[in-house]
């Protein structure tokens, strides 16, 4: 199962029915978009472990979450590719994490295992891993919405490796 919705409505995931279940969580908090959450405002919790709070009986994984949607798709390469990129999991169930590494090795991807939820703040917006190392280049400035919207659909994706997805988290910094 995989959440991807707005952060803001997590607490209307359905607990009772995704218990027992490993549930992929892609999500990421945005004040702008979600509000201020208190306990993520103040860096006692991940989103991912507000998550995990909520989905009680479930195995939450985060991944997913540092690359956008059309990146996603043009960088998957099959296993062993020389440019094949990986993405981090983080989750604090061993069994699940392994599923789940499973299933992005299926979609095209390395899994690098960045810890538990309470971890997973490396991954989250604003950390070195997040989005960016997927780009060749910032975004131009001075451009129309159009255009800037033209460049993110054409811009190829850098497939940064395993290595790099480790060290890029390890280096993160808690804000
Ligand atoms: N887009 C990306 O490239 C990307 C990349 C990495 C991570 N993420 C994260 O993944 C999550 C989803 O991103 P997204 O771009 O797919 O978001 P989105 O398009 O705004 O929302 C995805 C779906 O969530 C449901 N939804 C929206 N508001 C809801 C609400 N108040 N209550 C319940 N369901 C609601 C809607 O489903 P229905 O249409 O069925 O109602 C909507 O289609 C976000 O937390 C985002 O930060 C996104």
């Amino acid at each position: 199962m995989v959440a991807t919705i707005p952060l803001k409505a997590y607490d209307r995931l359905p607990a009772t029915a995704l218990a027992g279940k490993t549930v992929i969580d892609t999500m990421n908090y945005y004040p702008d978009r979600d509000g201020h959450l208190a306990e993520l405002d103040a860096g006692t919790l991940t989103s991912s472990a507000l998550v995990q709070r909520h989905l009680v009986g479930s195995h939450v994984v985060k991944a997913f979450n540092n690359i956008d949607f059309h990146r996603l798709f043009t960088l998957a390469r099959p296993s062993g590719a020389p440019d094949r990129a990986a993405l981090p999991i983080a989750g604090d169930d061993e069994a699940a994490k392994a599923r789940v590494a499973r299933l992005l090795d299926i979609l095209g991807y390395d899994a690098v295992d960045i810890g538990t939820l309470a971890d997973s703040w490396r991954s989250e917006p604003g950390t070195p891993v997040y989005v960016q190392p997927y780009f060749p280049a910032q975004r131009p400035e001075g451009t129309s919405q159009e255009e800037a919207y033209r460049w993110f659909l054409d811009t190829p994706g850098v497939p940064v490796p395993a290595g790099r997805v480790k060290e890029l988290a390890d280096t993160a910094v808690r804000a």
